[in-house]
């Protein structure tokens, strides 16, 4: 696992990044794949969640995922757009609205992390069972984990279709 969330239990030894592989500048595209494969597995716990509403809410699960949602995502978005974005910019045969593209995940990326703060307070008030507005709650975890899921869809059919770490001069720049 690349998060502090680990068979749903937060790690706290990694609780200033929460990423490991990040702070040993271990990044590859191997670790963008398991990085989406861990973004996915976290929407599904926010799936959960969200079904969960009102009346069977794990609390422990809702502050395992607010621990976990900021780190992973400001993780990835940070390899992305230092590491994936410059080296498909790179690319002499990069399609001519490539730039126009990249600017709107990295749109996207500021929203969601913005998206995710919040997120994580409303998680963090149904984990220690404070009193939320269920319905508003609800609906913010569909939209951040319908939105991510396109997203991640997106980048997997357009940005990382036929890449390897060998056919591309990646790493960081
Ligand atoms: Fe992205």
């Amino acid at each position: 696992m690349l998060t502090n969330m680990q068979n749903g239990k937060a790690n706290r030894s990694d609780a200033t990044t929460g990423n490991r592989m990040l702070d040993a500048s271990k990044r590859d595209l191997a670790w963008l794949h398991r990085a989406h494969g861990e973004q996915l597995a976290l929407c599904r716990e926010l799936e959960d969640i969200a079904d969960s509403l009102p009346a069977s809410i794990n609390r422990q699960k809702c502050i395992y995922a607010a621990k976990a949602l900021g780190p992973l995502i400001k993780g990835i978005h940070h390899y992305e757009e230092t590491v994936l974005f410059p080296m498909l910019q790179r690319d002499p045969d990069a399609a001519v609205h490539l730039e126009s593209t990249l600017e709107r995940l990295k749109f996207e990326h500021c929203e969601d992390e913005c998206f995710a703060e919040e997120l994580t307070d409303a998680l963090l008030k149904l984990g220690s069972g404070e009193r939320v507005n269920m319905e508003a709650v609800g609906y913010m975890l569909r939209g951040f984990f319908e939105g991510m899921r396109r997203h991640i869809a997106f980048e997997q059919e357009h940005l990382l279709q036929g890449i390897t770490d060998d056919s591309r001069q990646f790493g960081p720049t």
